[in-house]
């Protein structure tokens, strides 16, 4: 494993806005501790006699992340994708999840999920896990030894759910949260807990609000579910009537970022008053349009997101979508970006491939630091990419590779290595 002090050579590219990708051909990308000193097309002095790894041709570009994934609902990937988010729930997903009280069950079904992680383009996920302390603990310590970055939740749900998947009370499910905590928080390298409440309908007011207790107490972050499909904003709405928008049920428990960092998934529906409370309070979106497709839920507006300066990034939301490809990710966000704008609003332009790009790696990062290029100072998170497998008869830039090699990742591209944090995860 290399650490300290090493150099990548190759085509390196990065995102340093949305709109300013940086690619630097045969550059050299020096990392020291772990962290980015910039990249070079000129190796400085000072850097000379540190080993180099040469990657010749292929391409650089940092680690993607993921903000959005259910790690128990691999299983079922690409079933179900005909059904509606509260059906699919009900028919899959509870069903599925309630299997990881066996922990037997847990480890096989958590071994391959992580085996695939590791081998794929994420470096940094933000991970569901179920309402089970010991599954979700096994998950926990099974990416700490496979050396990916990740925030695990135990789920919270207390109400609105089938009784084989429900905790006893708001009590019993605070009092779980508080001993996971207890026994995860500062353990581990890579791992970190994260709050998890399911979403607002199957927590009840005393649940929220002794998880935003124990963010207060404790101080880390949130994630959940928010304004993905009609029926369910409607649903929230009977539950929670005094709320003014389903983000306000959050917020009303300080389950809504400010002090609390949070990622919501989805945003597809959401109010302008809501978009405005997470402007507010620093809210980050976690756009993932494969699981909007599947799920029938709709198209988010990420070009107003990005417009009136909200924090997104992307998700894959296993097994709403039915791929933990971030490629793939990246790609249909673009795809559904053009949807938007052709079907619902001619104002809101398409992605394109460099926000998409920066979506899949800073937009994200953030969410953990500095994270997602490769300016000074950022963690040293690297894919190398060998697209030789993606056959053509034409000669591309740095810029075309990238673009193609969203599109056709899984069509003869191959992660060559693999570096999360300054550490070779395979190579
Ligand atoms: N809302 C509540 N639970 C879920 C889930 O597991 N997946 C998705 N996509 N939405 C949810
Ligand atoms: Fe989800």
């Amino acid at each position: 494993m290399r650490q300290n002090a090493f150099i990548l050579k190759g085509n390196i590219c990065y995102a340093k806005t949305k709109e300013h990708l940086v690619g630097v051909e045969d550059g050299y990308l020096v990392c020291v501790q772990g962290i980015s000193q910039g990249v070079y097309p000129v190796l400085p002095e000072q850097y000379r006699g540190l080993p180099v790894v040469d990657y010749g041709q292929r391409l650089i570009i940092p680690g993607l992340v993921d903000l959005h994934t259910h790690a128990p609902q691999y299983p079922f990937r690409g079933l179900g994708m005909d059904l509606e988010l509260l059906e699919w729930l009900d028919t899959h997903t509870f069903p599925e999840e309630s299997r990881y009280s066996d922990l037997d069950y847990a480890k096989r079904a958590y071994e391959i999920f992580v085996e695939d992680l590791r081998q794929s383009g994420a470096t940094r996920s933000v991970i569901f896990g179920t309402i089970h302390t010991p599954a979700t603990v096994l998950l926990m310590e099974l990416l700490e030894a496979a050396g990916v970055k990740a925030y695990v939740g135990k789920v919270n749900m207390d109400q609105n759910c089938p009784d084989f998947l429900r905790e006893a009370d708001a009590g019993a499910s605070v009092k779980d949260t508080r001993d996971w905590l207890e026994g995860t928080l500062g353990k581990f390298r890579n791992v970190a807990p994260i709050l998890t409440p399911r979403f607002a309908p199957t927590c009840s007011g005393p649940l929220l609000e002794g998880l935003g207790e124990l963010q207060r107490e404790y101080g880390i972050p949130v994630q959940s579910h928010l304004s993905e499909n009609l029926s369910e904003i409607a649903w929230v709405k009977e539950l929670f009537p005094w709320s003014e928008c389903y983000g306000e049920v959050y917020g009303h428990y300080g389950l809504f970022g400010g002090e609390a960092k949070t990622v919501m998934a989805h945003c597809v529906h959401s109010t302008d008053s809501e978009v405005e409370l997470m402007r507010r309070k620093g809210v980050y979106v976690a756009h993932c349009p494969q699981s909007n497709v599947n799920l029938s839920s709709g198209i988010a507006p990420i070009r107003r997101y990005l417009e009136e300066g909200l924090l997104v990034g992307l998700g894959t939301d296993l097994s709403g979508g039915a791929t933990m490809s971030m490629f793939r990710a990246m790609a249909d966000a673009i795809g559904v970006s053009k949807l938007y704008w052709r079907l619902v609003d001619q104002e809101k332009k398409p992605l394109t491939m460099e926000e998409a790009f920066y979506l899949g790696t800073k937009g994200g990062g953030a969410f953990f630091g500095r994270v997602g290029s490769f300016e000074e100072g950022y963690e040293l998170d690297a894919l190398v990419l060998d697209d030789t497998g993606i056959r053509t008869t034409r000669r591309m830039e740095t810029r075309e590779r990238l673009e193609r090699y969203l599109y056709l990742a899984e069509e003869g591209g191959r992660i060559a290595a693999k570096y999360v944090g300054g550490v070779e995860v395979f190579g």
